[in-house]
């Protein structure tokens, strides 16, 4: 396999598409982690921009990056669920289980941590948030790496996660050292979040490891965030939101008010029916793959690029109210929070 690697730096940008093979990318990637820079690379949920946990300096450069307040914890990325006893305290018999049935994978887990990790990592909480990574190139970087890589979604704050190399390139530009080509995340929508630092196992986060996944390792469905868990990405109601104003609609109602809205112009609808006969020529239809791992893989791509058409509005059609959708109803209806 090989990865395209594109430095940012202002002097390089030129030959900013120069190929790589996968080998001298992770050995510079590695250097460039080991002086304080970020690098931005692929993971299976969607890419990462991370620096060194353990330098404090680099650590700011990610908030500065995205424009994050200092208060939103990170997480930390390692190469195996071994490490986890460099970084927490406690670690308790369930999350070793946990570990064992779901990494390397789309899931990270909340465990108390120890003195070694910072408060500039944990946003000042007894609690760190620590996930395997299963991409392939996440994890020749880690290994090669040797240590944690704190590593939020590699967007500015608040937007849309990028699924895609240039997604990261378009958005953060200078603002990062080197971007590791991955190709498109194969999950698509960010890990999910089991909290194991207190008591019963709570879900601060929906994603591709679902409540019924966790449930059958763990004997019981994990609770839902209690409202003075802090910090938790549930709290932060219009989160990964696109530009375009964006409204769900039932299936029922989608294509009535769409031919209503249609004559103004600039609308456009992400669906999973396809366009209908009528009066809906005049409108930007993108029809969704039916199942829900195509969806959840597509969701964030096909939301950047009704942005960057530029239309007034978009009506997105409310998926099944299915267990195995939470995810992606969860980050449509923050998506259709306005900020
Ligand atoms: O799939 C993912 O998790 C991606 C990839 C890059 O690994 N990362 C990601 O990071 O989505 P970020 O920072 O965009 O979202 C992580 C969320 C934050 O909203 C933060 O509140 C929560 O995880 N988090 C991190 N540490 C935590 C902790 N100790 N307690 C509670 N929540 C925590
Ligand atoms: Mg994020």
């Amino acid at each position: 396999m090989t990865g395209t690697d594109f430095s940012l730096n202002s002097t390089a940008q030129a030959e900013s598409s120069s190929t790589l093979s996968l080998d001298s990318a992770i050995e510079r990637a590695v250097q460039t982690l080991s002086v304080g820079g970020l690098v931005a690379f692929p993971t299976e949920t969607v890419y990462g921009l991370g620096a060194d946990a353990n330098n404090p300096d680099a650590v700011r450069r990610i908030f500065a990056a995205k424009g994050r307040p200092p208060t939103h914890p990170l997480i930390l990325h390692v190469a195996s669920a071994a490490l986890m006893t460099e970084y927490a305290t406690e670690v308790p018999d369930v999350a070793w289980e946990i570990a064992d049935h779901f990494w390397p994978g789309p899931l990270t887990l909340i465990v108390k941590r120890n003195q070694g990790v910072s408060d500039l990592i944990t946003g000042g909480q007894d609690t760190v948030g620590l996930r395997v990574p299963s991409h392939p190139v996440a994890r020749r970087l880690l290994e090669a790496f040797g240590r944690a890589i704190a590593a939020p979604s590699a967007n500015r704050f608040g937007r849309i996660s990028p699924t895609r190399a240039a997604h990261v390139v378009k958005e953060l530009s200078t603002r990062v050292d080197q971007v590791l080509e991955g190709g498109s995340c194969t999950v698509g929508l960010e890990s999910t979040i089991l909290d194991l630092s207190a008591g019963r196992p709570r879900l601060l986060r929906p994603g591709a490891v679902s409540r019924d996944m966790l449930a059958e390792v763990l004997g019981e469905r994990p609770d839902a965030p209690s409202s003075d868990t802090p910090r938790v990405p549930g709290q932060m109601a219009s989160h990964y939101a696109p530009r375009t104003p964006m409204q769900l609609v039932s299936p029922q109602e989608l294509v009535k008010l769409a031919e209503q809205l249609a004559p103004m112009g600039g609308l456009a609808v992400i669906a999973r029916q396809s366009r209908p006969d009528g009066d809906c020529s005049e409108i930007r239809w993108k029809t969704m793959p039916a199942e829900q791992s195509g969806y959840a893989r597509d969701l964030y791509d096909s939301l950047r690029e009704i942005d960057e058409e530029g239309h007034d509005r978009l009506l997105v059609e409310c998926p099944p109210l299915t267990p195995e959708w939470e995810a992606v109803h969860d980050r449509l209806k923050r998506a259709a929070t306005p900020a």
